[in-house]
């Protein structure tokens, strides 16, 4: 019989499980047995070791767990290649046809495309709401709710976790037999979901890339896992301390935490991991996020060092089986860890140009508008952030930030034009221009922590009122994300608010750019902006006023601002028709069933702003899916923390 198959046997085996043991198994049983002699036969063997823990099933179950997520990553990426392959398909189809053109991939979709789209992949969870924070009061922020999607998804994962869980010999009348098997099984079941909780946890994490689900999903993932280890590890400790004081009371676990180094360390982990999650609680995470964010790290770094000690400390031969899954924990942190470490110093140093310096410029509305100088050529994509952090500005802290705008320094380079000519020192040679500096920038609101720290020093350091701001140093990390193209879509409309519009402006270039050269499919770009005031159209006035010059322009884009709270309406003229201003919030169903009438080939909307704007679009997209309807698909860029 191999190993699969005994595992199997024995799970099921609820009165025997120990004769399909391993030979490793069994060792560590009789080794643990030996040790309990002479005490009370009923009770002390099942407060330690392996006795009455049914292994064969832990084991059958962490597979099980394992693997079936497994097989969620391989659908989502089986989803994603069809997607990337079908959008690949359209821009390669649509890219050289006007949009009037473009009417098969306007209406290609399986009928029943728009009702799964309404009803589960672009759903809130019900009714409307679902990135507008829930508030108790200005202070208390309860976070926001989980989509439709991925409540299913999480409902899944509770459910089988709860199932495996308590499938338990529940016929057994040894209780203190019974309690062991608990604990190995909430032991087993918490080190295993350690690991794709950790997995989830980094920005580096391979997944996003790979099956384009964005951080902030994995973000979601990350915290109802932790959740779950969180229950399952106090099980754990509750099946164990209850069978201990039967059998020497509340001074036998007092003597063992203090004096036993297993024990000590599963109450150290058990104590670190219930902290974590008190601190996680949403209203003191959002208040207190650096504080929240140090803490954590510290605490899940203590909690699996004991985990690990609690792993090679047992008194069965070669330590717990679960000890190479917390080295694989303790690896993947790591990397991530070094991960981060490179991409900083990777873009923010070169022998030739030095290092990163900022300038950061006081704006309007109490925003900086940042323009990082790198000293060597990054690839930026549109839909990118990176995370910054600022010399003299709480500098142990970062934060993230979309990428708005990026210029690139260019070099000549002379390249030989023969084999023949190099090194000979002769003029047959050819120029190129070679990229070696990149300038990125971002438009950053000051909100109370770090931001208004930036905002500050920046009024503060400005020395020449003709040209307010400072320059410091600087340390850029990233790109990140940037998965989602607009190339294939015939029309493309941006939802922005505030300082979202720095995550529109990058695709603004990109799409009018791609239009001039024929490389995209897009033929109607339309820009909906919503602001406070007239004055925070300096945030981007260098940047917009490339995007109106560029060739073409006037045939693709479209721009409406919305000034909602306006000191002088008679600034609010419109300078041409194709961009406009209004007075007040925009109708967001009126103005997408206009685009949506207008619309040519695949349409794509995206929103990035206050949560309560983007759950709007959102809704309003809803509204626009109908069978025989129009290809709309939605992308949100959010983040909750
Ligand atoms: C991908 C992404 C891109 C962003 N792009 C921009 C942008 O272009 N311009 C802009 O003005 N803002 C942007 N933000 C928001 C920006 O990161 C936060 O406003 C900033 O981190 C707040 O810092 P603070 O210390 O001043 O916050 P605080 O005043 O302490 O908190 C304000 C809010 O920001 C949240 N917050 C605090 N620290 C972080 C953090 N490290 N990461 C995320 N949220 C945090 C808090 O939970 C709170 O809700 C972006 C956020 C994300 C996730
Ligand atoms: N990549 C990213 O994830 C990214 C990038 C940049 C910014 N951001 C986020 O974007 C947000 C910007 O928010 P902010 O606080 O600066 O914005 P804000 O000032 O609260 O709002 C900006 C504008 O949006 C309007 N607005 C708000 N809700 C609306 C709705 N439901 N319908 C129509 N208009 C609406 C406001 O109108 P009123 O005046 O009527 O309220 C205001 O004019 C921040 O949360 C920031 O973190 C995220």
């Amino acid at each position: 019989m191999d190993i699969l198959q005994r595992r199997r046997h024995a799970a099921l085996d609820f009165n025997n499980p120990g004769d399909h043991l391993t030979p490793a198994m069994q060792i560590r049983n009789e080794a643990t047995s030996t040790l309990t002699e002479g005490a009370n036969p009923t009770i002390a063997p099942f407060n330690t070791g392996l006795n009455g823990v049914n292994q064969p099933m832990n084991l059958l179950f962490r597979d099980t767990l394992w693997l079936s997520m497994g097989a969620v990553a391989i659908v989502v990426l089986g989803v994603r290649i069809i997607e990337l392959s079908w959008a690949k398909l359209r821009l390669l189809s649509a890219m050289s046809i006007p949009g009037d053109r473009q009417h098969f991939w306007k209406v290609k979709q399986w009928s029943w495309m728009p009702g799964v789209k309404r009803n589960l992949i672009y759903a809130p969870l019900w009714n409307k709401r679902h990135n507008r924070e829930i508030r108790l009061s200005s202070a208390i922020n309860m976070g926001t709710l989980p989509s439709r999607l991925h409540s299913v998804l999480l409902a899944l994962y509770l459910a089988s976790n709860l199932a495996y869980m308590f499938i338990l010999n529940w016929g057994n009348e040894n209780k203190y037999s019974f309690l062991a098997e608990l604990r190995g099984r909430s032991g087993t079941l918490a080190m295993v979901n350690m690991v794709p909780l950790i997995i989830l946890a980094g920005r580096n994490n391979p997944l996003i890339g790979l099956l384009q689900v964005s951080f902030d999903t994995y973000n979601l993932l990350h915290r109802w896992m932790g959740r779950v280890v969180v229950f399952e590890v106090l099980l754990h400790l509750i099946a164990w301390a209850v069978v201990q004081v039967a059998d020497n009371g509340w001074a036998g676990v007092k003597e063992k935490t203090l004096n036993d180094r297993f024990i000590g360390s599963g109450m150290v982990g058990t104590a670190t991991l219930v902290l974590i999650m008190i601190l996680s609680l949403s209203p003191i995470r959002h208040a207190f996020y650096e504080t929240f964010l140090n803490t954590h790290i510290i605490l899940a770094f203590v909690s699996f060092g004991a985990t690990w000690v609690h792993c090679v400390t047992a008194t069965i031969e070669g330590g717990l089986p679960q000890i190479p899954w917390i080295i694989g924990i303790f690896s993947v942190w790591i990397a991530e860890r070094l991960a981060r470490m490179f991409r900083l110093a990777y873009c923010n140093w070169s022998r030739a140009r030095g290092t990163t310096t900022a300038f950061v410029e006081p704006m309007p509305g109490e925003t900086c508008r940042v323009t990082l100088s790198l000293p060597r050529y990054v690839d930026v994509q549109p839909g990118t952030h990176a995370y910054l952090r600022f010399s003299g500005v709480r500098s142990w802290e970062n934060h993230p930030f979309s990428i708005a705008w990026v210029e690139h320094t260019t070099e000549d380079e002379l390249l030989p034009i023969s084999e023949k000519d190099v090194g000979a020192g002769t003029s047959r040679s050819f120029s190129v221009k070679k990229p070696v500096a990149t300038s990125v920038s971002f438009v950053i609101g000051a909100q109370s922590g770090f931001t208004r720290k930036l905002y500050d020093h920046a009024v503060a350091g400005t020395a020449d009122l003709r040209r307010p701001g400072i320059t410091i140093r600087a340390a850029f990390e990233g790109p990140y994300a940037g998965h989602h193209s607009l190339d294939s879509y015939g029309t493309a409309v941006l939802f922005c608010g505030a300082t979202g519009i720095t995550h529109q402006i990058s695709y603004l270039r990109h799409l009018v750019e791609g239009y001039a050269d024929g490389t995209v499919a897009t033929r109607r770009v339309v820009l909906v902006w919503i602001v406070r005031d007239f004055e925070s159209l300096e945030w981007i006035r260098p940047w917009m006023d490339a995007i109106l010059r560029l060739p073409r322009r006037k045939e693709i884009l479209h721009i409406k601002l919305f000034v909602t709270r306006p000191k002088n309406p008679r600034e609010m003229a419109s300078a041409s028709r194709s961009v406009q201003m209004f007075p007040g919030r925009p109708n967001i169903p009126m103005l997408l069933a206009k685009e949506v009438h207008e619309q040519q080939g695949a349409m794509c909307v995206t929103v990035c702003g206050p949560g309560g704007l983007a759950d709007d679009v959102r809704h309003a997209v809803r509204g626009c899916q109908r069978e025989r309807g129009t290809v709309i698909d939605f992308v949100e860029e959010s983040f909750t923390w």
